[in-house]
């Protein structure tokens, strides 16, 4: 996969995905949306990547947003579909059928957070900075963040983040739930990556009836959430995995999951 702005590699069942534009902080360009879509569509559908890192290259930056130069000129037919394009790729993120984990690696500011908040789980290093500053520009946060945001670390402090429009560190953001952990810098991508190791040794359809599982059951009422749990449930009993894990288990060894 050659793509300008991505640096792409694969390795021991985890794909990197590293947003590749030190030189502007990694800020998000549409071509970087369009390869970001081409590199989920390539790893969506190779059997060797059964999760996926998502980074930024360089120290500094993980994406220091929206590459604003791009949409300085938008009017409100332009900013609506210039808002469902990236809305699109972070719907794809979060529904992509493997885990996925931001490693936030500085400042992911606007469209950075916003992507972090699509990955299924985010590790922060100690220096990252995260932010939903786009009321400073006169625009709202468009991919994603209003209602993610929320749904992840609760209205209060969505508003008080959007509003103020306020950067916050590494160890506010893991205290509010908008990071999993965090870790020193140095320790970033290790730690990702053994997250990312963790989770692979488990049934990848487990894994991904899981992430359907949660991600549709947040826009159902609890008793429809549990109704939809009941079927994933009974879909993930039909599958030769489970019979593998049982009887792995029964006869104390490792399983061995087929993905079927
Ligand atoms: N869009 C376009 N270019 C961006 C960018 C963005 N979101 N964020 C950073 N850059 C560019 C800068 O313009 C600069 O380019 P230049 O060297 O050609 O002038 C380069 O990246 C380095 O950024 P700089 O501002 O010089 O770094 P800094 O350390 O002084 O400040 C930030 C870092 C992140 C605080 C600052 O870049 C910033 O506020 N960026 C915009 C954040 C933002 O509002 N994002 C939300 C957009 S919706």
């Amino acid at each position: 996969m050659e793509l300008k702005n991505l640096l792409i590699k694969k390795g021991d069942g985890v794909g990197w995905i590293t947003i590749n534009r030190p030189e502007k902080l990694n800020a998000m360009n549409i071509e970087t949306i369009e390869e970001l879509r081409t590199a989920f569509g390539e790893f969506g559908g190779d059997p060797e990547v059964r999760a996926v890192i998502l980074t930024g290259a360089g120290e500094k930056a993980f994406v220091a947003g929206a590459d604003i130069s791009e949409f300085i000129h938008l009017d409100a037919e332009k900013g609506r579909e210039y808002s469902r394009r990236g809305q699109e790729l972070t719907a794809t993120i979060e529904n992509f059928p493997k885990p996925v984990i931001a490693a936030i690696n500085g400042y992911a500011l606007g469209g950075g957070t916003e992507f972090a908040l699509a990955c299924h789980v985010r590790i922060a290093s100690e220096n990252a900075k995260l932010g939903q500053p786009e009321v400073k520009l006169g625009i709202v946060p468009g991919y994603g963040g209003t209602q993610r945001l929320s749904r992840l670390v609760g209205k209060g402090k969505a508003m008080e983040m959007i509003l103020s429009g306020r950067i916050v560190e590494a160890a506010e953001a893991r205290e509010a739930g908008l990071v999993n952990t965090v870790v020193p810098a140095a320790e970033l991508l290790s730690a990702a990556e053994a997250m990312a190791k963790e989770m692979i040794k488990n049934a990848p359809l487990a894994l991904a009836y899981s992430i359907e599982a949660i991600n549709q059951g947040l826009d159902r009422t609890l008793p429809e959430g549990l109704e939809l749990e009941a079927e994933i449930f009974g879909r993930c009993c039909a599958t030769a995995d489970f019979r593998e894990g049982a009887k792995a288990f029964i006869e104390k060894r490792k399983p061995d999951f087929q993905g079927r």
